[in-house]
């Protein structure tokens, strides 16, 4: 099946005990056994959940994975792959990833010895250079969110694979139908299902998929040991979400597009950042996705734009049908450091939009009144 008729087909379709075009919401937490141990394949809803493994199918299929598994954040998906390794284990990330990710593993998994280097992975070299007899896996962003960063993923599981390491891609920002990563050497690919998957700002979840047997086994314990799963009824909504993932994707895109050209010519917009600008990726990207962030020349306009946006909510999180505009410096990635965030180029007046898919001109004319 083809892409656009796989979000809508792909997993489970419907429910075929009813005919129901969608998938019910089993909100259970247990099932009748008719003797110990004589079920019909689920026992314990942590364990495993029709719902749940409706969308866990679903973004297998379109990541062209092994097996698929949702937890309630995307978060709660990061920290389970974390837990795939033991102290000791050294890691090598990209550097500019998600503040939140920084987070967890400077702060959290640390604790528990994992060591690990932030690295400009855009640069190949970095990634061999860093190589050490500990180093089990290479965790990427690409793009980089929020400086845009890209990483060739087919170089970088060249390298992977040579070093016997897992390939790791946080695929939040581009979704499978921009990119998959599995396709091109990864061994997980993870989301924030919470952006442009869900689609809607309307649920936090996560999800991961694999590309083999063995990791999802102990993807699968890990998800059923630590219990951080998706609910029924976010599953449910995640699927909702995805069945449109298509032609969201490519409006996101369309309005971006059309929003670089028109900051590119505003005097008061300094550096922009998008994936369709500057050094590009066409090899592993189908589009450069709807994530624009941009400096602005003076923090006396950005204040301004901030106060006067009628369109645009000023918000964290990104990849809904809304435009959403933030300050990354004060909000999604407060949470690195303040010396590390300067050496990275995330200052003070840049600005971070998720373009949504109103109609451009609204967008447009939002920015340039404010
Ligand atoms: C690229 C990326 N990965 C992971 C996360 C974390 O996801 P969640 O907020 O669903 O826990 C985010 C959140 O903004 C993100 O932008």
């Amino acid at each position: 099946m083809e892409f656009n008729s796989l979000v809508i087909h792909g997993g489970v379709d419907g429910d075929k005990n009813t005919g129901a075009v969608t998938i019910p919401i089993y909100q259970t937490s247990t099932y009748a056994q008719e003797a110990v141990g004589k079920h019909r394949g689920y026992e314990y809803s942590r364990t495993g959940n029709p719902t749940r493994e409706a969308v866990e199918k679903l973004i297998a299929d379109l990541e062209k994975g092994h097996r698929g598994f949702a937890f309630s954040s995307g978060m709660a998906a990061i920290s389970s792959v974390l837990m795939l390794f033991q102290a000791g284990d050294h890691i090598i990330f990209s550097d500019d990833v998600y503040g939140g990710t920084f987070r967890v593993v400077d702060k959290v998994f640390k604790n528990f010895n994992i060591e690990y280097d932030f690295v400009d992975t855009s640069d190949i070299k970095n990634i061999r250079n860093h190589i050490k007899e500990n180093t089990k896996a290479v965790y990427i962003e690409t793009p980089t969110n929020p400086l845009m960063k890209l990483t060739d993923i087919e170089e970088v599981s060249k390298i992977t694979k040579e070093n016997n390491l897992l390939l790791i891609v946080d695929n939040t920002f581009m979704t499978p139908y921009l990119q998959r990563p599995i396709e091109l050497g990864a061994d997980i690919v993870l989301h924030s299902a919470t952006k442009y998957l869900g689609g809607h700002s309307d649920l936090i979840a996560g999800l991961v998929v694999v590309n083999n047997e063995v990791l999802g086994e102990r993807m699968h314990f890990i998800q059923n040991s630590v219990g951080a799963i998706l609910g029924p009824f976010d599953s449910w909504l995640l699927i909702k979400g995805i069945k449109t993932l298509a032609v969201r994707m490519e409006r996101h895109c369309e309005n971006a597009e059309k929003i670089v050209k028109w900051l590119g010519q505003q005097e008061w917009v300094g550096k922009i950042y998008y994936p369709g600008i500057g050094i590009q990726m066409k090899k592993q990207m189908k589009r450069y996705g709807g994530m624009i962030s941009f400096e602005v020349n003076d923090e006396k306009y950005m204040q301004k734009l901030l106060d006067n946006l009628k369109v645009i909510t000023l918000a964290e999180s990104l990849g809904g049908i809304e435009s959403l505009i933030c300050v990354p410096s004060k909000m999604t990635h407060a949470s690195v450091p303040p010396e590390i965030r300067v050496k990275l180029g995330i200052t003070d007046t840049l600005i971070r939009l998720s373009v949504g898919i109103e109609d451009v001109e609204d967008i447009i004319r939002d920015l340039d009144i404010a």
